[in-house]
């Protein structure tokens, strides 16, 4: 049974490994795991942890031990899959806008691969011809995802191969004999609505009569997790009777029994990370308390990129008062991770915990103002282990050429 790891604990964590810091909780992620296996038991699904999201390779050999694939957006994703001890049959590469020569590498990997553009799959079809399975990432002209920097399947998106240009595929099939054996959408990210995805498979089932090889309809990732209060999960029960009607009242699809896969990443990981960071300085600056603490947005960007809300708990001083904060990072230009918040009375030395921390927190994070990445926990089994050192000054001058 998962037990939420509590503020004390986490206190204990932040004195023990110092600030700033990523704790991550494991059960946590295979409760979400479990969440989605359980409501899809009785369709034929496989779900590829989407893992630019989180990289640290104890959480990839977490997320294989759980049973989970893995989905990859580099090739340097696909080592490191492999290092984590994944088999290569449980390796998805979804490549967007990359030389051909990492898609050879995949192949020579044997992972599965989807590819995103005619160009490569000329490329592709010209090398491998019908001795290589492959997907081909779609793009579906539908407007879907938590803001549009997020939202990457509408008809203005660099990603995948625009349906209108159907033909442009079917020509290359013809010529090189391509086997085309998945098609892959991928709409966004933050997506709650269950009705996107059920468009998307609308979209994809057009296609089949064009693909007599197609055994996988792969949908991406994207689901979407809460942040703040009164946010809503994905439903995904609900998501999954959709999906298992829209096969079985489509005269094409049903009796075809495709594969059907998923990618999520936020849904796995984002509410298993907590980043704590100490407060640095408090200051009254005339309309504005603002409370900063050593990190920043080198550590946490979602704020300042997507204006993504984190909620922002002062894990020192539960019985504080509350009252409002613009809780700032120190690094040299703006970066605000929460404007006027309700926090309990903070203090210069307190500990803040800045939830849902656990996907494109660290992943994303930077060494700006040459300051040093944070260190990386892990909570399982009860145990509390450090899975990543924070950095130190000999980092910041790797690979300088002095
Ligand atoms: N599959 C593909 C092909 C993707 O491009 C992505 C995310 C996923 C799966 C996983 O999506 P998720 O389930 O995590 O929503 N850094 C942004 C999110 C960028 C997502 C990029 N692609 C953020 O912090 O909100």
């Amino acid at each position: 049974m998962h037990e939420q790891i509590s503020n004390e604990q986490l206190l204990e964590v932040a004195n023990k490994f110092s600030t700033p810091l990523y704790v991550y909780h494991a059960e946590k992620i295979n409760q979400q795991y479990q969440k989605l296996t359980s409501a899809f038991a009785d369709i034929n699904t496989t779900f590829f942890y989407a893992s630019k999201a989180l990289t640290n390779i104890n959480i990839l050999k977490y997320i294989k031990d759980i049973g989970c694939n893995v989905d990859c957006s580099s090739i340097n994703e696909v080592k490191l899959a492999i290092l984590a001890g994944f088999p290569v049959d449980r390796i998805l590469y979804t490549s967007n806008g990359i030389d051909f020569s990492e898609i050879e590498e995949a192949v020579e990997a044997r992972v599965h691969i989807n590819i995103d553009s005619l160009s490569n799959l000329e490329k592709f079809g010209k090398k491998f011809g019908h001795s290589y399975p492959v997907g081909i990432r779609i793009r579906p002209n539908i407007m879907a995802g938590g803001n549009l920097k997020i939202a990457t399947g509408h008809d203005g998106s660099k990603f995948g191969i625009p349906v209108d240009q159907l033909s442009k595929i079917e020509q290359l099939i013809k010529t090189t004999n391509l086997y085309i054996k998945t098609l892959h959408i991928h709409t966004g990210s933050d997506i709650k609505d269950p009705d996107v995805f059920v468009k998307g498979i609308e979209v994809l089932f057009e296609l089949i009569p064009h693909f007599p090889e197609l055994e996988i309809i792969d949908l991406g990732g994207g689901f979407k997790v809460p942040y703040k209060a009164g946010d809503e999960e994905t439903d995904i029960i609900m998501l999954a009777k959709k999906i298992k009607e829209t096969f079985e009242n489509h005269p094409v699809a049903n009796g075809k029994n495709f594969k059907l896969w998923f990618e999520p990443g936020k849904f796995l990981v984002s509410a298993c990370g907590n980043l704590l960071a100490r407060v640095t300085v408090v200051k009254d600056n005339g309309n504005t308390v603002f409370a900063a603490v050593n990190s920043g947005l080198n550590h946490l960007i979602r704020p300042m990129m997507y204006d993504a809300y984190h909620h922002i708990e002062n894990i020192s001083n539960p019985a504080g008062v509350k009252k409002v904060y613009t809780i700032t990072g120190n690094i040299c230009e703006t970066d605000t991770f929460g404007s006027d918040r309700d926090i309990n009375e903070i203090r210069e030395g307190d500990i803040l915990s800045f939830h849902n921390a656990g996907a494109y927190g660290f992943e994303m994070a930077s060494n700006y103002n040459s300051r040093f990445k944070p260190a990386e926990v892990l909570i399982k089994d009860g145990k509390t282990q450090l899975i990543r050192k924070r950095d130190e000054m000999e980092d910041l001058l790797r690979n300088q050429v002095i």
